[in-house]
Formats: structure tokens, sequence, C-alpha cells
């Protein structure tokens, strides 16, 4: 049976029995705590706990997820994948245990005639937690399951949350016995690796907090309803289903495992540990392909970091297989391929997915080599210091900042007969872990008193009145002062409101919060901020501004129409750059991330090399010409589904509300999904000046643009430099690049006259030097101070013209100058002053101790400097003493 056979019949057996079908949320969580979406429950999270009233009492689904905490793992057994696909069905106060256990039960051993999936009612072993009778026995009563088929575990098995605050419960887990061969009797209480977990359905019943681990957590107190969670394995049904031994084997994983034993030229089956790599392989390519088709990009933090991990693991255990070039074209193909019929994108997207994966394969084939180099010098070093081991710091600087592997480093190292500092390693990485956690705790303790706004949102979602008016009368539904529930706030406080409409806009989707104001009777609140802190919630941070406000009260919101307006002109003006982007480089350059405020706009996508000046012309061209062409701005609430066949640009999944607002800029020209505030037609936008383009990472090129008056003021500011230069340089402003070119040259030849000049200057020096010359100690010395001079080189290039001039006799020439404030002495010798004795450097040398500095250089020429100007004589003198030594 085909995996997307099984996850057919699951969705169709429940749809079925009155469930709504929903799509996978993506794989990116929206919980900022969670950076993925790590179970099927994650999405459903604000339904489970109550702080949004879920749209359906009743949901079933395929939901994506990526885990990697058990990455060492992947390969050594049958059930780990980083990427799996969870199958749930899950009730929102509606159906509890006894549903859960009936619907598990009937469609796990219903026949497969039947749209079951016809598992033997002999194979499957259930277990609960401890103390639940109730779940033991309606297994008992529903499945006829005697009672050692029916085991009791603890929190540690059968208690189920994400290690966060959050919705938890107690869970029963059903197990497929793969038989004897596969290990010891039992159960699975014995033996989870011959018992095989395959469904796990949570009993969703309290609130938990102050999570220390899987069972260490403090219960706040009951959900307000009692939920049903369910998940089964769909990676794990398929490969039981297909007979193969493993998840890295079935139908969505094996092409790609099967490529790279066809890269390797090694067989698979055939080394153990050959055979754990090929699985890390096919495991963390598909997880690659998936996560970049849900927009993660690679990179050094977050999830990108977690991608980029997954990449270099499999670029990593490719080499360990013997394979040193890229793989990545061959590999991803092969999963795209076998991912294809579920998950469309990630063939329509190829394009794009396939650029990122390929080049970050290339710059971590590159990082190897740069890394080798690196390493290479710390093996020599280490071996010169006599040291026996690479020191720990400079492992973890070779890991950290050139993401070149401990293990590669390790064994490198052992190739060259050294150690690696393990210890002092394992401190650093253990460091930097804890400053990551103590991070990420930090970001955990902000969102785990989300539970204050469930009472509000519980009243209904805020209704966003801004897209029609810039003033609505409401009330005040709610106020918290420092993160409580507070009755009232009076004046100089900041506190959070709550109201059941508002004109104003809350941060998102790029564009940032209005501005304004929130009066009523006797008040007055000045908008700080407005966010949405859990879906369909408005909330805004407010300072009173004057008086007392209560809840209850009436209230006006008031948008700052001014700031709203050059921020929709803002947002309008980034679909618009966003769709000449595409216009001009084509469907790959996709959106990576936006900001627009009033006159400003920031645009991120995907693309590899910084843009030409014509293309980001040519990019700011059309878009001011869709900006004359005045083209209809329209907005539409329409099904998801119906919105991308328009082609919609959308990247993210949706789990929340079915419909989307589909914002379009002329018709299809520029089509997206978008709960901005827009201008009504394109001509309303002004003007559009890109004034950066600079590169984010490595695969996202940035561009920048000012919008509206803005805009304008920019060109305006220019316009005043420019007619400044063209009054200075009296040219016409169509001339001022030649000219400016003109002017450059013309200074660079009167450069060139003036040190001729200088030069001939100098050379005229040449003959009343050299006529100075008298013995002393054997040979003939010019000792002279020039005075001032322009530079070092002008005192060098006469003292060897002088020298030059005396002839073959032995002939020393000194010449001393004050260079800037600086005091010089260049001595130069001939070949006969040197073969009698006479050497350059200990000359200059002695020179220079009497400038107070030091120097040095060739036996033929030398020279010395120091900052005592006034001692050039006595460094010449010296020069002398030095000669008439014997
Ligand atoms: N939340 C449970 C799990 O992830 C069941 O969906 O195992």
């Amino acid at each position: 049976m085909k995996t997307a056979e099984i996850a057919q019949r699951y969705l169709d057996y429940f749809e079925k029995n009155d469930h709504v079908i929903v799509p996978s949320a993506s794989l990116v969580s929206g919980d900022p705590s969670i950076l993925f979406t790590i179970a099927g429950m994650v999405p459903f999270i604000p339904y489970l706990n109550g702080l949004v009233p879920a749209p359906f009492p009743r949901a079933a689904d395929v939901q994506k997820c990526i885990r990697t905490l058990d990455i060492e793992e992947v390969g050594h057994t049958a059930r780990h994948g980083t990427f799996f696909q969870m199958l749930g069905n899950w009730s929102f106060g509606d159906y509890f245990k006894e549903g859960a256990i009936s619907y598990a039960w009937e469609l796990l051993t219903g026949p497969e005639a039947d749209g079951g999936l016809g598992f033997a009612e002999g194979d499957l072993w259930v277990t609960v937690y401890e103390d639940d009778d109730e779940a033991a026995a309606l297994w008992r009563r529903i499945a006829g399951l005697p009672d050692e088929r029916i085991q009791r575990m603890g929190k540690e098995d059968n208690y189920w949350h994400t290690g966060q605050p959050g919705p938890a419960g107690p869970c029963s887990e059903i197990y497929f016995d793969r038989g004897p061969a596969y290990g010891r009797d039992g159960g699975p209480a014995v033996d989870d690796s011959r018992f095989t977990e395959i469904w796990n359905l949570v009993f969703m019943q309290e609130q938990i907090r102050d999570v220390r681990s899987k069972t260490e957590f403090e219960v706040v107190g009951p959900l307000p309803k009692k939920n049903i969670d369910t998940g089964m394995g769909l990676e794990r049904v398929a490969f039981i289903k297909q007979g193969v031994q493993n998840m890295y084997e079935i139908d969505q994983v094996r092409p790609v495992l099967d490529r790279a034993v066809e890269l390797s030229g090694r067989g698979y089956g055939a080394e153990q540990e050959d055979d754990v790599r090929f699985r890390v392989i096919a495991d963390h390519v598909r997880s690659s392909l998936m996560l970049l088709s849900d927009g993660v990009t690679p990179s050094n933090e977050g999830r990108g970091y977690i991608l980029r991990r997954l990449m270099r693991r499999s670029v990593r255990a490719m080499r360990l297989l013997g394979v040193d070039g890229a793989t990545f074209p061959e590999l991803f193909t092969a999963s795209r391929d076998a991912m294809k019929d579920a998950y469309p994108v990630v063939a329509s997207d190829w394009a794009r997915i396939s650029q990122y994966a390929f080049a970050e394969e290339e710059t971590f084939l590159r990082t190897l080599a740069a890394g080798s180099a690196i390493l290479d010098l710390a093996i020599t070093e280490t071996k010169e210091s006599g040291a026996a081991a690479i020191s720990g710091p400079e492992a973890f600087l070779l890991h950290d900042t050139y993401g070149f592997p401990i293990d590669l480093t390790l064994e490198v190292a052992q190739e060259a007969g050294l150690d690696v500092d393990r210890a002092a390693f394992d401190t650093l990485m253990h460091e930097q872990k804890a400053r990551a956690k103590a991070d990420a705790r930090s970001r955990k303790r902000a969102l785990a008193d989300q539970s204050v706004y469930r009472q509000f949102r519980a009243a209904g979602e805020t209704v966003f009145t801004g897209y029609g008016e810039l003033q609505t009368e409401s009330s005040v539904l709610g106020l918290l002062v420092d993160g409580v529930p507070a009755q009232s706030a009076v004046q100089g406080q900041i506190a959070e409101v709550i109201l059941a409409e508002t004109a104003l806009y809350a941060e998102s989707g790029g564009q940032v919060a209005d501005k304004g104001m929130i009066v009523g009777p006797g008040y007055e609140l000045e908008i700080l901020d407005v966010q949405k802190p859990v879906p369909g919630l408005v909330s805004h941070t407010v300072e009173v501004t004057q008086g007392e406000v209560g809840v209850g009260q009436a209230a006006t919101s008031v948008v700052d129409a001014a700031n709203r307006r050059a921020a929709a002109q803002a947002h309008s003006a980034t679909h618009l750059v966003h769709a000449a982007l595409r216009d001009t480089l084509g469907r790959t350059a996709t959106q990576a991330g936006s900001l627009n405020r009033a006159g400003y706009l920031r645009f991120d996508f995907a693309w590899g090399q910084a843009l030409s000046e014509a293309t980001r012309s040519e990019i700011e061209e059309i878009a001011n010409n869709a900006v004359r062409d005045n083209l209809q701005v329209s907005t539409r609430v329409l099904p998801l589904a119906e919105a991308k066949e328009l082609g919609a640009m959308a990247l993210f999944g949706e789990k929340y509300g079915n419909t989307v607002r589909m914002v379009d800029i002329g018709g299809p020209w520029s089509r997206e999904l978008c709960a901005g505030t827009h201008v009504s037609s394109s001509a309303e936008v002004g003007l559009i000046s890109l004034v950066g383009e600079s590169s984010v990472g490595a695969s996202n090129r940035r561009v920048e643009a000012l919008v509206g008056v803005d805009a304008f003021r920019e060109l305006a500011a220019e316009r005043a430099i420019v007619s400044q230069l063209t009054a200075a340089l009296k040219t016409p402003r169509d001339q001022l690049p030649g000219r400016i070119a003109d002017l450059g040259a013309q200074l660079k030849a009167a450069e060139k006259k003036i040190a001729a000049f200088e030069a001939r200057a100098l050379a005229d020096r040449v003959p009343a030097l050299a006529g100075t010359a008298a013995p002393v100690g054997g040979v003939r010395l010019v000792a002279q101070s020039l005075g001032a001079v322009a530079s070092a080189d002008d005192v060098r290039s006469l003292a060897l013209q002088v020298r030059d001039r005396l002839g073959a006799d032995a002939a020393v020439v000194a010449l001393g100058g004050d260079v800037h404030g600086h005091s010089m002495v260049v001595v130069a010798t001939n070949d006969a002053a040197r073969a009698a004795g006479a050497t350059a450097g200990p000359l200059a040398k002695a020179a220079a101790a009497a400038l107070g500095g030091g120097g040095g250089g060739r036996d033929d020429v030398a020279q010395g400097g120091g900052s005592d100007v006034a001692a050039l004589p006595a460094a010449l003198a010296a020069v002398r003493a030095g000669l008439e030594r014997p």
C-alpha cells in the first residue's frame, strides 16, 4: 500500500465520520517559542487550550512535521525520521476517550476492502497511563483486548506535552508487533523496537506550565474543554504495510537512498556503517527539500541553521561514503520525484528550491576545502609546538566560525597522528548551548502568559474596521496593566487595551502598526503599538495621556490619517516592486521578507548575486510605470484554494481561517495574499525611488526604496547637489560626468609634471653634494644634511645618485633630511667601499641611534630615522665616527 494511499484512507474514514478535513499547516510554526511544527497538534494549540474558539468540533488532517531532537538516532533505528507526516483526528470538546478509541480500532482493523488498514487484531498492543482505568476498560470493551496486551506506563511514556507550557494530558499508544525475529516477547513495556508505536491517542485535559522535563512540570488546572489529539505516524504505518524494514525504505524515501548507493558505488546491506549513512542521507535530503519548500532558507541561526545542519550532514555522509563532489543535483531530484505527488509544490517551486539546495552544497564543499587549509595550519603549529593535541578553542573555532564539523577535525587530526582536546571542545560547545537555551527560555516566558488573553479572545475576534474607515466607535472590552487584567488605568500609565472593534492596524505582513489615539469620555490614550498576541485578537499598547480609562467605557479608535496614507503607499509600492522583480528576474525571485512603513519599504528576495545597475533601473522603471498607469487596486476575500488557483503568491501555509484576502493591483499583474492596507489605485503611490540594493546572507538580496513624498524629497536633495556642481564647475548637467572625469585626468597629469620637476630639482643638487666628498678612514665620504625634503624616497634617490657620481673609488654617502618633522638618514656605499669594510647597515643604525630611533637595511643602502630633527648633525657625525674606526 503506497504511503499516499494510507493517508487517503485515513482522511476518507474520518470524513465519513463527520470530521472536517483541513490542509497541513506549514512546517514553520506560527508559535515563536517552537521553531517547527513538531507534532500534528502544534497548529491547533490555540484551539486545544481554548485561547481561540475552534471553528469546527472535529477535524482530521495529514500534518508535515520536523523533529531534530533525535537526529543522532536517524539511520540507526527503523522509525526515527527528522521529517515525518502525522495523521491526526481532532475533537475540540466533542468526543473524548471512547470515541477516540473506537475510531482508531475500527480504522486499524477494518478490512482493506472496506477502506480500513487491515491490521490483524492479534498484532496490536496498547499502553495506557498508569492510573487510567477508564482507558484500559474501554480497550477491553471496544477492542476486546486481553489484559496482558494493555500495558500501563508512567509519565515518561504515556503523558503527552510539547515541552512548552500549554495543553497536555495522559495518552494511550497503539503498537504493532513485528514478530519474534525483531526482539523479545513481553510487549512495548519490554521492547519498543520489536513493538513499534504506530498511533498515539492523547486525552488533552489540562494546562501545564513550568516544564522542566518530560516528567517534571506543574499542572495549572483543567482545560476549558476536554479534547482529543491523535497522531499516527504515516511513515511507520507505511513501512509495516509495505513489508520493508524501516521508514527509509518506503516509496517516498527509498529512491533517494538508491541514488546515494549508485553514486557511491557501494552496496546497501553490505556494511552496517555505510547503511546508516545511506539512511541519514535519504532522511536529511527529504527533510531539507520539505523545509525549503516551506520557505526556510539556510542560515546560521534558528530554523535556517537546522536546515543547514541537515544539508551539511548529508554532504558529510556522502564524503564518508567516498564521494567528494556535488551530489545534491542527483539526490534532491530523486527526492522531489518521490514527494511531488503528495506535495506538488516541490515540483512547481523546484527552480527556487534547487537553487538554494545546490548553492548550499557548493558553499559547504568550499567551506570544507577552506577548513582543511586552516586545520592543516593548526596541525603544523601543534606539531611545531610539541603538543600532542589540537586545542579545544581551535577545534571550536573551526566548528563555530567555519562550519567545519568536529568529527572531521578528529578524523583529519588522527591521520596526522594528533589528538583533539575533546574535553575543552565539549565545554565550549556546552557553554554555547547554554547560551542558546537561556535565550529560548526568555522567549518562552514572554509567551507563557498568553493565557490572559483567553477570556478576551473567547468573546470573538477583534473586528478590524480600518480598511473602510479611519475612526470607529466601540467599547473597552478589557485592560491589562503590567500584563495583568485591570479595571482601569490612569494618566501616565502604560496599558494594553482590547476593543470590540478597532480602526487601528496591528503590525502584520511586514506592515508596521498604525499610529493614532483612542479617545472616550474624559480620557485620551496615545497609541504606542498595536499587535495580535493571539490569532484574531488585537491588543493596543497605549499611554494614558489624559484622564482615566475603564473597562466597559465607550472608546473611539482614531487613526493618524497622514501616517496611514503613507503606510498604504509604501505597502502598495512593496507589491509593485515585488511584481517588477518577478517581471525582470523571473519567478524564482520570491519574497523572503519585507518591511514597510510610511515613506519606506524594504524587500528581501531569493537571489544569488548583486543586481546590475541596468537591472535596478529596469525594476524601478517597471514599478513606476505601474504607478503612472493608474492601476486599480482591488481586494477580495475568498477560499485559500481558489486564491492559489488564481495564482496568488503565498509561500506559507495558513491554518487559521479558511478564507484569505487577496490584493490585486492591475488584475493579475500583482496578486498577493495580504491583510495589509493599500491605496485604491496605483497612482496614489506617487513615486518609488530605489535607494539601495545589498546582500542578506548568501542567497538573498534586499532592495530598499523611498516612497511618495519621501522619494520626492530624496530626489530633490540630489537635484540640489547637482545644481551646486553645475554652478561650481560651470558645466551643464548632462556634461557633469565628462567634466569631472576630465578634471581627474588633468589633476593626474599635473601631479606627474610636478613630480618630474621635483626630480629635476633633486638631480640639480647632485654635483654640489658630490663636491663635498672628503677622505675619511680610507673612503671618500659625503655627509650632508638636506634640510626639509618632501619624502624619504627623495633622500634615498639623491643618496644613490651622489654615490654613482663619485665613481668607482671607495665612497660612502650619508644624507640626512627632515621629512615632515621626522628626521632620517640614508647611507649608501659602493662596491669598493664595501670591499674595504664599510657597509651601510651598521652605519645607518649608528646614525638612527643618534636620532633616537632605529634603522638598518642592506649592505649597499640602508636607512634610519627618529624624531629628533635637531640631532641630524650628530647623526652624520656618528657615520663619520663609524668610518674612522679601524
Ligand atoms: N501529540 C501527540 C504526538 O505528537 C499525538 O498527536 O504524539
